[in-house]
């Protein structure tokens, strides 16, 4: 669970300081895919870098899992960090690098060698036929789909993604957001979801949330509710309950 309290976030600028989140809180749950949508400068990319604390809030708290980040060691938050991947926009994969080698370096930071688990990302992404190539040989939506597996690979509990398909065409667009909803689906990532795209947010998340000028705006179902039966069942076990 990813809860925020009361997150303020400002930034010194000259003399004064630019609010770029203003007293949001917030709780996303395991397993959501949820959306966040605005305008360029509403806050979007801060509030995703508040939930791995590239930043610390200015006030306020964010917890990941139940713990605070803001009251962990440096050597703990690295270590919790690993536990939440990110997607950028512009893919950031290195150009000098193989396929392969993008998705397995950050295995190889971790220190850890696990050649299968590259391979069965490049597969769960449908690049497993590409892993020789550059970026540089590969159409954007490929490029992204190596992104996804790179951040996969090392298994996080979270997946943030800013702005993930915004350098696409929409055909595109829609193949890397079933990816996304696949990955939530088989492996059971939180998936916290930025776009300016007010459908890209629509056709896949759970709920979301509208950031305007720094302050959540609205808070939204995306999703329709629960299927009648459960209803049903609620009412079945009431009636059973009363008789
Ligand atoms: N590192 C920073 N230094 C100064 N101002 C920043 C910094 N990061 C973001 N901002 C400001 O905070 C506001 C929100 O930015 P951002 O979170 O990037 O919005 P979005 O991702 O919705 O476009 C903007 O006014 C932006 O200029
Ligand atoms: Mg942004």
């Amino acid at each position: 669970m990813i809860e925020l309290s009361h997150v303020t976030k400002s930034f010194p600028q000259g003399r004064s300081a630019v609010t770029a989140l203003d007293d949001l809180s917030l709780t996303i749950g395991d397993r959501e895919m949820f959306g966040i949508v605005g305008e360029s400068g509403s806050g979007k990319s801060t509030l995703l870098r508040l939930i791995n604390h590239l930043e610390a809030p200015t006030s306020g708290t964010v917890r990941v899992g139940g713990e605070d980040l803001g009251a962990l060691s440096p050597r703990e938050l690295r270590v919790r960090r690993r536990g939440i991947g990110m997607v950028f926009q512009q893919f950031n994969l290195l150009g000098n690098a193989t396929v392969h080698d993008n998705v397995a370096r950050p295995l190889r930071l971790q220190r850890r060698r696990e050649p299968d688990t590259v391979q069965q990302m490049l597969e769960f992404v449908k690049m497993a036929g590409h892993s020789r190539k550059h970026p540089s040989q590969l159409s954007g939506g490929e490029q992204q789909r190596v992104a996804i597996a790179r951040a996969l690979v090392t298994r996080p509990k979270i997946l943030l993604c800013d702005e993930p398909t915004s350098a696409l065409d929409s055909g595109t667009t829609d193949e890397v957001m079933a990816i996304l909803r696949d990955v939530r689906d088989r492996f059971g990532t939180t998936i916290v979801l930025v776009s300016h795209e007010l459908e890209v947010i629509k056709a896949s998340c759970d709920r979301a949330a509208v950031l305007s000028g720094g302050r959540l705006a609205a808070l939204t179902e995306v999703t329709p509710p629960p299927p009648r039966e459960r209803f049903d069942c609620y009412a079945a076990r009431a009636r059973e309950f009363l008789a």
